[in-house]
């Protein structure tokens, strides 16, 4: 390429280019920071990025969890807000969006995924149940344990292996399922806890063919599926993008189909819905609804809020129908995609094929030469802070947690660190700092050792777990 012609985007890619399906309206400044500041914050953090202030922080990819940027329509939507306790007119506002979206008749709202996946653990799960899933995700497995249960990861092999390139590494084996009934009975399976892309596995989405051949085997032996839908959406769109019949069928209509195989859901509505707080479960059974519906009143508040104030669930009810569309779908997918690309070019190990909603670095392959007791992924989430101010996060060992049983460090297949793009609020120059950034830690990966736990936590202790720099290899 030559400095006279300078190429778009696109051209560089060889296709079309995309843009925002928006312009931008209102902006927040961040600033950059020089790598002594970041060196001092980094260990008052205890080389955890979860521990360091925003302020502290360049271009934060920690998580797409609640970071997203609000839609004008949301915002003035706020405005609406009943907040009166019982009966609040923005309850049924987000509760006719749930239900025109995801297709659920019953809905109790929730403050986020978390208080959903509690009520429905404890609703549903008896004392010593097994409760088989498409891999694990740190806070449902916990909530799935502490109500008596035992999560079994039921996901095809691809899924642990960050190079294959399955389109569908989201999907459920099915005979891995079958072998747990025959096992365990169908009175031994809480029901099957099915996702929505697969964070833990690099935001990979599940077929429609595997959905239907997965109530197929369900319905024989009455085993229930409970959905978590929180990017419910980026599957759709990608499977719009990869399955043989679904090119013509819109986001929309494919997340109805998907929800369609199911007898309920829950949802942090913190990511797809495009929102900064909030959250609900929607099933189909009126006796699991008054149960859920009766909890509700215990942990999170009254069922026509849940611990959201009505503007969140006026919010909630906007973001639900945008996040459907193809549009925002499109730019959301691809921009993920630009990231990953770039580093691919450059020959940094990342997770295949480029998921959802983050680019997930296999700290694995970084960093062959640091134990996976030594953290590699924690310590390349920490080097990245160190080189540019970008904060992204573990998916490893740390997150993993130990075995209840052994209390033995659970040692997962996949050791990822993950750079999480919040929705509409980074641009493409953002996503080319990030990419820089990561190149040169790649390039001096061979100088970079290990780190040691000093601070452990009992319950989710990647939040709050506190390391320091190894000397050693
Ligand atoms: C797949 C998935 N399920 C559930 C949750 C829990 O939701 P929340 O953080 O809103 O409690 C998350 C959040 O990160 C998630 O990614």
């Amino acid at each position: 390429m030559s400095r006279e012609h300078p190429e778009t985007m696109g051209q560089q890619f060889g296709r079309r280019s995309w843009a925002e399906p928006w312009k931008i309206k209102m902006v927040e400044p961040i600033t950059t920071t020089d790598r002594q500041t970041r060196e001092r914050a980094l260990s008052e953090a205890g080389f955890n990025t979860f521990l360091l202030r925003s302020e502290d922080v360049y271009i934060d990819l920690l998580t797409d969890s609640g970071t997203n940027a609000m839609s004008d329509r949301q915002w003035s939507a706020m405005l609406l807000g009943d907040e009166a306790y019982a009966g609040s007119s923005s309850f049924y506002r987000f509760e006719s969006a749930i239900r025109e979206t995801y297709g659920y008749p019953r809905v109790v709202p929730t403050h986020q995924g978390r208080g959903a996946e509690h009520l429905l653990s404890q609703t549903v799960i008896k004392e010593g149940q097994i409760v088989p899933g498409n891999m694990y995700f740190t806070t449902t497995r916990l909530h799935q344990e502490l109500a008596g249960g035992v999560f079994a990861d039921v996901i095809i092999d691809e899924a642990h292996d960050p190079s294959s390139q399955h389109p569908f590494k989201g999907n459920i084996d099915l005979d891995k399922l079958e072998a747990l009934i025959e096992r365990h009975g169908a009175e031994g399976i809480a029901y099957v806890s099915l996702a929505g892309t697969v964070n833990m596995a690099g935001g990979q989405p599940y077929s429609v063919a595997n959905a239907k051949a997965l109530r197929e085997l369900c319905d024989r032996h009455g085993i229930q599926i409970y959905l978590d839908a929180t990017r419910l959406a980026e599957n759709a769109y990608l499977i719009q993008e990869r399955e043989p019949g679904y090119a013509d069928k819109s986001v929309a209509e494919i997340v109805r189909e998907l929800c369609s195989y199911t007898d309920g859901a829950w949802m942090s509505a913190k990511k797809d819905a495009l929102v900064n707080i909030g959250g609900w479960i929607a099933v189909n059974d009126e006796d699991l609804f008054d149960s859920l519906r009766n909890l509700v009143v215990v942990y999170e508040g009254l069922h026509t809020y849940g611990g959201m104030a009505g503007r969140d669930m006026e919010a909630v009810a906007v973001g639900t129908r945008e996040a459907v569309s193809d549009d925002h779908q499109h730019q959301r997918v691809m921009q993920v995609r630009y990231l990953g690309t770039l580093l691919q070019r450059w020959g940094v190990p990342i997770v295949e094929p480029i998921g959802g909603h983050a680019i997930f670095l296999d700290a694995t392959r970084f960093y062959p030469h640091i134990p996976q007791d030594h953290f590699p992924a924690q310590t390349l989430a920490a080097e990245l802070y160190a080189e540019s101010g970008v904060r992204g996060m573990e998916r490893g060992n740390v997150s993993a947690g130990r075995d209840p049983e052994t209390g033995e460090h659970r040692y997962p297949a996949l050791e990822l660190t993950r750079l999480a793009i919040p929705r509409r609020v980074y641009t493409q120059a953002h996503m080319d700092v990030v990419a820089e950034a990561v190149k040169a830690v790649h390039d001096r990966r061979t100088a970079t050792r290990g780190l040691r736990m000093v601070y452990e936590p009992h319950y989710l202790r990647f939040f709050q777990a506190r390391f320091e720099r190894r000397e050693e290899a």
